[in-house]
């Protein structure tokens, strides 16, 4: 026992919150009445008063396997009761075993070697300076609806304008992202003409040889867009021919999320050149990676890249004790059938309710898209804010999504259950049933 007080009162908490935290650390708050959560087990979270909720959010895609699993909880506590942190200067067992386990889950027959950070945006960030180093390239493509991350590196390949700050570097152009319900060029139409966009971008808003290219294979906060069947193998076709690197940002749809596969990217049987992984790495403990070939992480080594809690012995502890669990858990497996479940039963709601105009994602990444009108597909922010609220109410936890913020994103924790489907369902169904 520490001996530290915490005054768990909601009031309390919320003023504190507003005295002392920056402007850019409140900003970002779901509800309109503060909400504390004191506990969290497996995909339940429970608030001050013990009530229970699913957490459809999984904390962000943080949550991978559960809220504080027992064996990641373990052992993680074990390593930092034994060692909290171990320099990367020095060697550590943990760490190096971490880096060859997760090498044994990408495809195989590759020399994949790892370097760890402490979060996604530090591996993003990463991700670029090796394609940049690798290649004598400046310039990168991104989607105009991704997400990945707060630093300037990460907001500078973030296309969503709401995440974007003054003052990042440049050297990015954008191609419009292949949404199969709104994109630019109609209702599915597949990955081709967005392929033809990615090669008309290199030529006219690129010196024409690039660094490469930063995918999601199912983009998250872009609101659930899968990348349609070919877009990632045409994709990475093209920015190789450019001279360019395939980066495969997989911090949301990673880790057996998708359901058919471990990492998203392997739906199109492309494999990457560099892979950015973090969030359900550690199932809450601060880790990321960025994990591509010996010969392109080989320049890197001219000079030094120091990360002061890469390689964390207690959060590669945890991850360690991630990949054990989604194997012996059979949490791949989980998110296919849950998710499938949790799909059918959306598209029933979608039967029901006029305002969801569409219903997409895979495995345990699942969204439903709020529209004003479902012919002109007009985007309904105020309707999903009602129902996001009105969720709460009914015990869940989701989130909105997406570039206008009218998409509700299904992320659970991958051990969510049949009969959590159940109750998500009704509970959606409510909530768009007390809509005014
Ligand atoms: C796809 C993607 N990439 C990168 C990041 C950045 O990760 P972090 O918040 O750990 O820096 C995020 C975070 O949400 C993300 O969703």
């Amino acid at each position: 026992m520490t001996g530290l007080k915490t005054d768990w009162a909601i009031d309390a908490t919320a003023a504190r919150r507003n005295k002392f935290y920056a402007a850019s650390q409140h900003k970002f708050i779901p509800f309109k009445d503060p909400m504390v959560f004191k506990k969290g087990s497996m995909q339940y979270l429970y608030d001050a008063e013990d009530r229970q909720y699913i957490d459809l959010l999984g904390m962000n895609v943080c949550i991978s396997v559960g809220h504080s699993h027992p064996k990641v909880v373990a052992a993680a506590q074990e390593q930092a009761a034994e060692l909290t942190h171990c320099t990367t200067m020095f060697y550590h067992p943990v760490p190096a075993h971490l880096a060859e386990e997760l090498t044994a889950t990408l495809p195989q027959g590759h020399d994949w070697v790892v370097h760890f950070t402490n979060s996604g945006a530090e591996a993003v960030d990463l991700a670029m300076t090796i394609a940049r180093t690798y290649t004598g390239h400046q310039d990168l493509l991104a989607l105009r609806t991704g997400y990945h991350g707060p630093t300037a590196a990460a907001q500078s390949v973030t296309g969503i304008a709401s995440w974007r700050h003054p003052g990042m570097p440049g050297h990015v152009a954008f191609v419009p992202e292949p949404n199969q319900y709104r994109g630019i060029f109609g209702e599915n139409a597949g990955a081709a003409p967005y392929l033809d966009e990615i090669e008309r971008t290199i030529s006219s808003a690129t010196e024409g040889r690039i660094a490469g290219m930063i995918v999601e294979s199912v983009q998250g906060y872009g609101g659930i867009i899968a990348m349609p069947k070919g877009y990632l193998s045409g994709a990475a076709e093209r920015v190789r021919a450019a001279g360019g690197l395939f980066i495969a940002d997989e911090v949301q749809a990673g880790f057996g999320r998708t359901g058919d596969h471990m990492w998203g990217f392997e739906a199109d049987g492309v494999v990457p050149d560099i892979i950015v992984m973090a969030k359900g790495i550690g199932n809450g403990f601060p880790l990321g990676a960025v994990v591509t070939h010996k010969k392109i992480a080989a320049p890197m080594a001219e000079k030094f890249m120091f990360h002061t809690y890469g390689a964390n012995p207690t959060s590669c502890a945890a991850g360690r004790a991630v990949l054990d669990v989604i194997k012996t858990d059979k949490v791949q497996q989980n998110a296919k059938t849950v998710g499938g479940a949790l799909y059918q039963r959306l598209l029933d709601l979608k039967d029901k309710h006029h305002a969801i105009g569409d219903v997409r994602g895979k495995g345990l990444m699942l969204a439903i898209e709020m529209v004003k009108d479902r012919k002109t597909k007009e985007p309904d922010r105020e309707t999903t804010a009602a129902v996001f609220e009105n969720c709460r109410d009914s015990g869940l936890i989701l989130s909105k999504s997406g570039p206008t913020q009218s998409v509700l994103r299904m992320v659970p924790p991958m051990c969510l259950s049949l009969e959590d489907v159940e109750v998500v369902a009704e509970g959606l169904d409510q909530a768009f049933s007390a809509l005014k």
